[in-house]
């Protein structure tokens, strides 16, 4: 997998100045690329780990609308954070940056760290998202290393060997062609080329301004670097879930504040193997586990989500109860748009909330 040195430092200087040339002329305009603001480059980056660029953007400007600074978000409460995060998906990412700001206002005197050690101190960065941050932000010379810049790397210098092997190799290579006065630029540059020319199946490699110095363009067979992971099939979990309703109040349970979806409200449902008697499981469930006596009535409908290592299908249907509960949490319904719900049980909630 070497590649030759002297290969590279001939090229170096002309990679970086076609690169830096192609983005100031092609550069995403992107609301996080508007001031070099610490705090609001690391939400952009936090955003950013698992989630497409355009689903960003609206998130994005909501969450500094409604933290404006990282003192903003260090006095909000973790619902709050949760509840603009909602639709987002990986929450986790939204209880490390609340954890974080307030370790930063602790230990950093409110001032995201400098170092990547400082940084990846904290919940929820780890290397690629600390490269990012300094490079960006401080404009310091650290490596970004993602989807798109692996891409981008293992086609320039035809790299074609596991991708968990070829990281120890992608991390340094990486490294070795920051300039030293434009770090930031230049990672942005990797990203945007990787998304908009570099791409994985098509690559538009008649556009690209590094298309003389690519081996993988030159061997006729771009697309066929990096060496694709298998796909592995995701399991289909199906389960009941109940609306339980009374005096214009919902029973909803909370998740563990870690995990899965850690802190967010939900309909109390439960995993079935098969879909025979459901309202009489779903009424024994009910009242083992929540406590209440219900009606089972008639179905809400059947509801789906793909979360990443598995999917989900809810089967909802309306409940009443007929006594008090030991668990859970009476909401009133006008009420449901103020908690932190996951996506599939918002959907369920739009079903009961009035027009
Ligand atoms: N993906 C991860 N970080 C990004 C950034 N700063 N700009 C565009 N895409 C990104």
């Amino acid at each position: 997998m070497a590649i030759s040195k002297d290969l590279l430092l001939l090229n170096k200087e002309k990679f970086q100045t076609k690169l830096l040339q192609w983005f100031q002329k092609n550069k995403r305009d992107l609301p996080w690329r508007k001031n070099r603001d610490p705090y609001a480059i690391w939400v952009s980056e936090i955003m950013l780990q698992q989630t497409q660029v355009n689903t960003v953007i609206p998130y994005y400007n909501h969450f500094l609308k409604t933290f404006p600074t990282i003192r903003d978000l260090t006095k909000a409460n973790l619902s709050k954070v949760l509840t603009v995060w909602e639709g987002l998906g990986y929450y986790s990412r939204a209880r490390n940056l609340h954890q974080a700001s307030r370790i930063i206002a602790n230990h950093f005197k409110g001032k995201i760290p400098e170092t990547p050690k400082d940084l990846l101190s904290l919940p929820g960065i780890g290397r690629y998202t600390a490269g990012a941050i300094l490079s960006i932000a401080y404009n310091k010379v650290t490596p970004i290393l993602d989807g798109n810049v692996k891409r981008v790397l293992s086609r320039l210098f035809v790299v074609s060997g596991h991708p968990k092997k070829t990281e120890e190799f992608l991390w340094p290579l990486s490294e070795s062609l920051i300039p030293k006065g434009s770090p930031g630029a230049f990672n942005q540059a990797l990203m945007d080329l990787g998304s908009m020319i570099c791409t994985p199946k098509i690559p538009n490699c008649l556009s690209c301004p590094l298309k003389n110095l690519c081996q993988g363009y030159l061997s006729g067979k771009p697309e066929s670097y990096p060496l694709r992971s298998v796909k592995k099939k995701v399991p289909h979990i199906e389960a009941i879930a109940a609306v339980i309703q009374k005096d214009g109040k919902v029973l909803l349970r909370q998740r563990p504040p870690r995990g899965l979806l850690g802190g967010l409200w939900e309909f109390p449902h439960w995993k079935i193997e098969e879909k025979r008697r459901l309202r009489l499981r779903l009424r024994n469930y009910i009242k083992k586990e929540m406590g209440v006596n219900v009606e089972v009535k008639e179905p809400i409908g059947t509801f789906h989500q793909t979360y990443s290592h598995f999917k989900l299908t809810l089967h909802v249907f309306k409940c009443d109860a007929i006594d008090g509960s030991r668990k859970g949490k009476w909401i009133p319904i006008k009420n449901l748009s103020l908690l932190p719900l996951s996506s599939i049980h918002r959907k369920i909630a739009k079903t009961i909330i009035p027009k």
